[in-house]
């Protein structure tokens, strides 16, 4: 398993940054230690939680469409691995060459991945830790052949529609005649649904969202006492996004190496943005990058979609 190179000092000076800025922010990706990939794992089981499960509906129902579509053989690149499970649904159609798996969370990759070796030993596999905020580094042992970049579970709606974009016009710019993404992509919706889906009955998102500050403290050395914050999570009907934020209950004081700050009872930290498209919306931002002929899957709701499309010729 290779990790991407992970500059401690400047994540840590990152941070501070945010919890620094008026507005303070934690970046999601501080939500991925074991724990926190496992908390996601319990929020897809989540009745509330439609996307995974609507997603898996979508693989399931247009299978040989979308297999057709991307053709088999080729190189499949996961952007956002996780348990590794949306791809290997899909083994079966697209017959990959070589899996290659990128996460974030570089020690539950490969547990999953050690275990999706053995029950697939034909197709090679490889993990790579990344950061998606970075430049994408594809190393040597990728192999030649046409390549499908995978993002699914609507993990591209943690960017801005302009971070989209930026982020859609570096695959392109990583690919070649050929080659062509499959992304997954939550849709605008009825606003009760979307927060519920954020904010569920049982408390799995808010857990996910205050161990945040668990990864916070080990990482700059902070005293954040999880009992002072609680989850929120809204929908920005402007921004087209649910946003998450842990509030402080009270007044406190947080203290980290090197410095600290104090909030006000009721003052946030912005968590997480999960933006939400209309379809015509995130086919124009594929055309935008570059990528040709667009076309989408969704399920009879209208809940969620799957788009491919190509590098064109
Ligand atoms: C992993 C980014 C797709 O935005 O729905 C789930 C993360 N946060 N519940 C999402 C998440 C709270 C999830 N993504």
């Amino acid at each position: 398993m290779q990790q991407y190179r992970h500059d401690d000092e400047a994540e840590r000076a990152d941070l501070i940054d945010g919890l620094l800025a008026p507005h303070a922010s934690v970046q999601p990706k501080h939500f991925y230690d074991v724990l926190g990939s496992r908390l996601f794992e319990a929020i897809t089981a989540l009745p509330e939680y439609y996307p995974t499960r609507t997603e898996a509906e979508i693989f399931a129902a247009h299978a040989t469409a979308i297999g057709a579509r991307c053709g088999s053989g080729g190189v499949l690149i996961d952007l956002g691995a996780g348990n590794c499970q949306k791809a290997a649904r899909l083994f079966g159609v697209l017959r990959p060459a070589q899996y290659v798996a990128l996460d974030i969370s570089v020690e539950f990759l490969r547990d999953t991945l050690a275990g999706l070796q053995q029950q697939h030993p034909q197709i090679p596999m490889m993990g790579l830790g990344a950061d998606l905020c970075a430049p994408l580094a594809l190393p040597a042992p990728i192999r030649q052949g046409r390549r499908l970049f995978f993002y699914p579970g609507s993990s591209i709606g943690n960017f801005a529609p302009d971070a989209a974009l930026a982020l859609l016009q570096r695959l392109r710019a990583a690919a070649r005649q050929g080659d062509g993404v499959l992304i997954g992509v939550d849709l605008l919706k009825d606003e009760a649904q979307l927060v519920s889906a954020y904010d569920d009955a049982l408390g799995v998102t808010a857990a996910f969202n205050r161990n945040v500050l668990r990864n916070v403290n080990r990482a700059i050395d902070a005293n954040f006492a999880l009992a002072d914050w609680r989850h929120v999570a809204s929908f920005d009907r402007q921004g087209s996004r649910i946003q998450m934020h842990l509030q402080a209950v009270r007044d406190v004081e947080v203290h980290w190496t090197g410095g600290g700050r104090a909030f006000h009872a009721g003052e946030r930290i912005h968590t997480e943005d999960s933006h939400k498209y209309r379809v015509e919306g995130f086919a124009a931002l594929l055309e935008e990058a570059g990528f040709a002929d667009p076309v989408c899957w969704t399920d009879a709701r209208q809940w969620f979609a799957v788009f491919h499309a190509r590098v064109p010729a």
